[in-house]
């Protein structure tokens, strides 16, 4: 099935690497990129030589910037901590503390990689990673080529891997896209969705496509509604600034969730290259119908957290969090309606709902079949049969499937009761899986789970119109013209009554996390 299986193999991996990381000091660093290298020292899939080299404004210095990612490797992985693992990358990881602003920052770098070179007596390839605010990408981009560091030094490669939000809104994502281009070619651009990462993520295809039982089930005719779910216990993690700019429905449902969706609602492409893949996904994408201001209060929900208890601990109303705003009025959770204007998914709702400081951490996709028609089954069942089926994939913390199904349970009465078809088992998802192989990938040069700019474009024009009628709304209430409506639940609860209220309008009910 294309590279979306095919795992990596070692003699894969390039041998002369050098991974910059702007951003080093920030929590994508220590919670996803270091840990996933460490796991990829584990597997031998780091380059023969290489060297890290972490850039931020507070970045400790070396000996110490290497101690604390020790500690944090220890924390975030699912693998014990091995010497004989951490010790290659302890000694080539170095810290540069930063002023993107300044240009000596860069003429550093450029005087390191040229220092590396000179040691291993070759060109490196070159993979610079953004793991910084997106406020940054632009001044990163600007002082990138200014130095030449964007120049490929053929064999070697100069990659880039840009994290989401791509962009603040349709506009800002195609200013940047237009500054890369100009400064970068196509195939040296990685736009980072870590979901695409995921195992149970690229599941979503080869579940859907291998098995013939499901395929005749996936349109309108079978499926009443699909709900999305990605809750998260975390709040925002040292990451104010970042979050104050984007909230859930930039930092999750404008990215992740979108992509689930297309994923699981795109047409067969006619093969699993990449770009056929990127075509589909495009497609449809493009088919999800666009709100205009009264369609956007109908078809959305937000919500922000109050103190609670996550995870036994109590947790602070998100306006006392450490440089949060105490009027701040972005959403920590978002429910948003969404319909596939195509002849496979007319009027099928689908229902994405995500928000930070949940009673749970979990990512699934619930979806629900319609009922058995009455007149298809004898009366004698159709009275017990309130239960249509349901396929549930579960993304995380586990992968896996459950399905419901109706069965007559053993004795005399022709009754029907659900059974539940759970695979998958209990085993939880040894992260951070997804960064490892968005690194592997990027440095074999296979861009599968990557995002195409065409992409970016369509799913930042579906949730657009959503910020900006909400602006307006917040300028009603900063006006004191409407109420304030935060905070509206408590942390460590499913949101506020507001999102049960909203799907039980539609004669639904959320399924059960
Ligand atoms: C990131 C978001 O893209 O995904 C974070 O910026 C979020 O806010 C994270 O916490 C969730 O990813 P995962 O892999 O931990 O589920």
């Amino acid at each position: 099935m294309s590279s979306i299986q095919k795992a990596p193999r070692s003699h894969e991996i390039p041998e002369n690497t050098i991974i910059i990381i702007f951003g080093a000091s920030g929590d994508l660093t220590r919670r996803k990129l270091l840990p996933a290298i460490y796991h990829l020292s584990r597997e031998e899939l780091l380059p023969k030589n290489f060297k890290i080299i972490g850039l931020g404004r507070r970045i400790p210095l070396n000996n110490e910037f290497k101690t604390e990612m020790q500690l944090r490797v220890r924390q975030y992985c699912s693998h014990k901590m091995e010497d004989k693992y951490w010790n290659p990358i302890k000694l080539n990881l170095h810290s540069i503390r930063a002023n993107y602003n300044d240009e000596d920052t860069f003429l550093l770098i450029k005087n390191k990689i040229e220092a590396i070179e000179k040691e291993w007596n070759e060109k490196s390839n070159r993979l610079f990673y953004f793991a910084t605010n997106p406020s940054h990408f632009t001044l990163l981009i600007m002082k990138l080529s200014k130095f030449k560091l964007n120049i490929n030094h053929l064999p070697s490669w100069t990659r880039i891997i840009i994290e989401k939000p791509f962009g603040l809104d349709l506009n800002s994502a195609k200013e940047l896209n237009n500054l890369i281009r100009t400064n970068f070619n196509e195939t040296q651009i990685y736009r980072v969705d870590h979901f695409l990462g995921k195992e149970a993520v690229q599941n979503i295809l080869v579940f859907r496509m291998s098995n013939l039982i499901f395929q005749p089930l996936w349109n309108r005719e079978f499926i009443d509604h699909i709900q999305i779910t990605t809750f998260e216990t975390v709040g925002v993690e040292g990451r104010v600034d970042f979050f104050e700019q984007t909230g859930v429905v930039r930092d999750m449902v404008q990215s992740h969730m979108l992509q689930i969706l297309a994923f699981l609602t795109m047409e067969h492409p006619r093969s699993l290259e990449p770009e056929l893949i990127r075509d589909e996904k495009v497609k449809l994408l493009n088919s999800i119908r666009r709100y205009n201001g009264d369609e956007i209060q109908k078809n959305t929900v937000r919500g922000q957290y109050s103190e609670g208890i996550v995870n036994s601990n109590l947790t602070v109303t998100y306006r006392n969090e450490d440089g949060v705003p105490i009027d701040s009025l972005v959403e920590t959770f978002a429910v948003v309606k969404l319909f596939i204007d195509n002849y496979r998914w007319r009027d099928v709702p689908f229902y994405l709902r995500t928000g930070k400081r949940m009673s749970t951490r979990k990512t699934e996709i619930f979806i629900q079949l319609k009922k058995v028609n009455d007149s298809h089954i004898p009366m004698i069942l159709s009275k017990q049969l309130p239960i249509p089926n349901t396929i549930q994939l579960e993304i995380q913390p586990r992968a896996g499937i459950n399905i419901t199904l109706g069965w007559k349970p053993a004795g005399l009465l022709t009754e029907v009761e659900p059974i539940n078809l759970d695979l998958g088992g209990k085993a939880k998802i040894k992260e951070p899986k997804a960064y490892e192989r968005l690194l592997v990938d990027t440095m074999r040069g296979d861009s599968t789970l990557f995002i195409r700019f065409d992409e970016i474009i369509e799913m930042w024009s579906i949730v657009d119109p959503i910020i900006k009628y909400w602006k307006e709304v917040d300028k009603k209430i900063m006006n004191g013209l409407l109420p304030d409506p935060f905070p509206n639940y408590p942390a460590g609860t499913h949101g506020p009554d507001l999102a049960n209220e909203f799907i039980k309008k539609d004669g639904r009910a959320w399924n059960k996390l």
